[in-house]
Parts: structure tokens; sequence; C-alpha cells
């Protein structure tokens, strides 16, 4: 042994008489990242080990003092009892080497038919079979708190935007509705994932399988997978789980940025659409007025971590050789932070959207002056039979004429001069540019009426 370290359990020590130092021995370790995968590796080692000893390839009382002790294992880890200490390779090489410690002979027959490869890849999908569910269903509960809040505001006019520029006035239910969307497809990514993920690698060994007469139907069984892994290659060589779930939080963390960065100019003193309230806020240092919404700056941020991983997991693969590498020991850190971030982002999210207080006002009032209305004004004199390329060249030059007559909405054009640019112009024209109108007027599938977003409230709630 070169140098100080001494680590329980490596598992090589027979093939190489000269070892790494301690500061090269750590920097090789993985203990620190994949001691999250510690109930994971006792999982997969005790259905490993039934299963030797049900196809006699171990004793049966070897087994089964095996399963005892990896069941104890998982309680002491649990309970703090027993610490997974820093001198291991990894999560594998610590259990198997406290199995060793403990039981002797049974302890070293536990690896048959196995590799670090293939139960590794097994740690990863089980850890992931939990946590994904886990951040789907924070996706869940983010939606159902949108929708209470779209429900509450789902007739309440604001302006709605195109290239930040007032467009067409829409509802706060059916922007916050719109959120919800794009929610519930990151819930569906997770799930495609999931899927997919859901096959055991264990029996696939180093790379090429096992000589042993191992049971894979068996493991695969007892751990919970939906069916074996294929070809035992792909098996320890394949990451595209992690990818694809990298790819979905990333693509879910880049919505809520978007939605933050709305919050963010909404809550700016020039919008003035909403209070993040003072408990979603934070100060200044220096400057004693202020009350920054900083924890929607963060989350924005934090969407570059998740973009991050995904491309060091993409960076990863590219250009690796099959079959397993040990750059693959890079994985795990990339996605923990990933799936930890997005769980994090959603609760303060919609703790910050749950405390919200929206100023109607200001949005309503924010839906005149802009000419929103005039998409409504074309469509008006569409419904009397002009060709639509005309009605919409007559509501711009209306608008032109606002603007030289210093008025800032068609509705306050008198009849008389709307009349010299259309004679289809009427009365009733002046009660279909409310606001609220033009909002109730979009009732088709998809649009902005009342209520036609409450059954798109309806249609998401059934899928959460
Ligand atoms: N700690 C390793 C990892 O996370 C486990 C697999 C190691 N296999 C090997 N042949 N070195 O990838």
């Amino acid at each position: 042994m070169n140098g100080e370290a001494k680590p329980r359990g490596v598992l090589w020590a027979g093939r190489l008489a000269e070892k790494p130092g301690a500061e090269a021995f750590a920097f090789q370790s993985s203990l620190g990242v994949d001691r999250r995968l510690a109930q994971q590796d006792i999982a997969g080692s005790r259905a490993h080990a039934a299963m030797l000893g049900r196809r006699g390839i171990i004793p049966p009382e070897t087994a089964r003092a095996l399963d005892g002790e990896l069941a104890r294992l998982a309680e002491e880890l649990a309970s703090g009892a027993l610490a997974v200490d820093g001198g291991a390779e990894d999560i594998h090489s610590f259990i198997e080497g406290v199995l060793t410690e403990r039981l002797g002979d049974a302890g070293r027959m536990v690896h048959a038919g196995r590799s670090r490869n293939d139960q590794v890849a097994v740690d990863f999908r089980l850890y992931l079979k939990e946590a994904v569910p886990g951040a789907r269903d924070e996706l869940g509960e983010t939606i159902r708190v949108l929708l209470d809040r779209a429900e509450e505001h789902a007739a309440a006019v604001m302006p709605g935007y195109t290239h930040l520029q007032r467009a067409q006035p829409v509802t706060l239910g059916f922007h916050l509705c719109a959120w919800a969307c794009a929610l519930d497809r990151d819930r569906g990514r997770l799930g495609d994932a999931l899927g997919r993920l859901d096959e055991c690698p264990l029996g696939a060994g180093a790379l090429a399988g096992s000589g042993l007469p191992l049971d894979r139907e068996d493991t695969a069984k007892a751990l919970g997978f939906a069916r074996v892994s294929l070809n035992a290659m792909d098996s320890v060589a394949d990451r595209d789980f992690a990818l694809e779930i990298a790819a979905a939080v990333s693509i879910a963390m880049t919505h809520l940025s978007r939605f933050c960065e709305d919050l963010v100019l909404w809550a700016s003193g020039e919008f003035g659409f909403v209070d993040l309230t003072e408990s979603w806020s934070t100060g200044s240092s220096l400057m004693p007025q202020k009350k920054n919404p900083d924890f929607a700056e963060l989350i924005r941020g934090k969407t570059g971590r998740a973009a991050g991983n995904l491309v060091t997991l993409l960076t990863l693969l590219k250009g690796l050789p099959y079959a397993y590498n040990k750059d693959l020991q890079e994985d795990k850190e990339a996605l923990f932070d990933s799936l930890d971030t997005l769980r994090s982002c959603l609760r303060m999210f919609r703790g910050m959207l749950s405390a919200a207080v929206f100023n109607l006002g200001r949005m309503r009032a924010a839906c005149t002056g802009g000419f929103l209305e005039a998409t409504d004004a074309a469509d008006y004199l569409v419904r009397k039979g002009l060709p639509f390329r005309k009605a919409h060249e007559t509501a711009a030059l209306v608008v032109r004429d606002c603007l030289e007559a210093g008025e800032d909405s068609i509705a306050r054009r008198s009849l008389g001069d709307l009349r010299r640019r259309s004679a289809l112009f009427d009365e009733d024209l002046y009660a279909a540019l409310e606001p609220e109108a033009c909002v109730k007027s979009r009732n088709l599938p998809g649009g902005s009426a009342p209520e036609e977003v409450a059954r798109q409230i309806e249609a998401l709630r059934r899928r959460v």
C-alpha cells in the first residue's frame, strides 16, 4: 500500500501490487456522490444473493446469511448506526467490504456473476425509479397551484404580449393556464423516460453477460423492474435514461425560468401587476426602498445548472468507446443535481405563486391605451363581410387616425370619425371593443374566454 490510504473494500487488490496514493485514491473515489445509492445497492445485492442461492451458485445458508446481514446494513445505514466512511472507492466497494468484514467468505461470495458496471447501472435506475416520480409529483402539485390561481382569476383581464408589446387582451387565468400546460408536458416527458428506463441490467456483468447460470428474470422481478435488458454490452454502456431525464428536467427548468421572467417583469414598478409579498422578496443592503424578486430571479438563474448538467452528460458520452469507461462515474453528480434543483425550485415557485397578490386594477388598466382592441375592430368588419386584409388595413388606418388626433383607443373615436374609414362601423362596435368582450368572444377551443379557460383548467386537473 502506497501512502496512507487503507480503504475498506478495494475490490481489485489481487491484481495491482502498487496502489494510488491517498490524494489520487480520493480523486477517483465516487463515494461522496454515490453514497446516495446505498439503499439501492443493498436492494440489488439482496436480489442477486438470493438468486445465487436459488440457482445453487452459492450455498443456501450463505445466501440466507448475506440476506440477513444486508438487511441489517440497510437499517444501520438508515438509522445512522453505520456511517459510510470516506475510505472506500465507491458505495459498491463499501457495502461489499462491510459484508466481508462481518461474514468473511460469505461476503466474498456475493459478487459472483456480477460487476460494478451492471451494479451501478441497476442502482442508478432503481434510484431514478423513486426520485423521478417524486419530481413528477412536485410538477403535479405545482400545476394544481397554478390551476387554483387560474380559476380564481379566470375573468380578470390583462394584456397578452408578443414581442413584449401589448397585443390582445387575455385573462390572468388564461396566462396561468398556459404555464400549467407547459408543466403538464414536463410530467409527460418524465413519465416517458421512466417507462424506458424500467429494465434491469443485472446479469450483464462487466460487459458480456455471465457464464454462471444466473436467473436474470428472477432478479429483475425481485427488484420490481418491468423487464430484463436485452443486450449486456448495451446495458453497461447505456446512459440514455440519464440523458432523457436531464433533458426533461432542463426543459422543465426552462419553463420555470420563463414564468419567473414574467413575474420579475410584473413585479416591477413599471408593470405593477403583482406583489410577490414580503416573505417572498429580499431587501437591499444599500438601497432602503428595495423589495427584490430574488426567488424568481434565482429560479431563473438555477436553470443554467440544469442546462449545464445536460451538456455535461452529452459531452461525457460523446466519443466514449463501448462499453463501460470510468468517465461514466461523472454521470450521477450531474443528474442528482438536476433533480435536486428542479424539486427545490418547484417548491419555491409554488410558495411564491400561492402568496402572490395580483393587482387586477393595474392589469385591467393596461388593457386600454395600447390599441389591444385593434384585432377585434378588424374582426368586427370581417363579421360584416369585409375581406380580412381590407379589414386589417381599415383598423390600421383607424389606429393611425387616433394617434394623429392624440387619442389612445379606438373606442374613444366618434362613430362619425370611424365611418370615414368604413361605413360598416356601427354603435355595437363600442361594446365589442371592451377588453372583457374581446376576451369573451374567443370562446373556441384553446381560446381565452372564461368558460373556455374553465374547460382547460378542468382538462388539466383530470390529468394530474
Ligand atoms: N463508481 C463507479 C461508477 O460510478 C462504479 C463502476 C466502476 N466500475 C469499474 N470498472 N471501475 O461508475
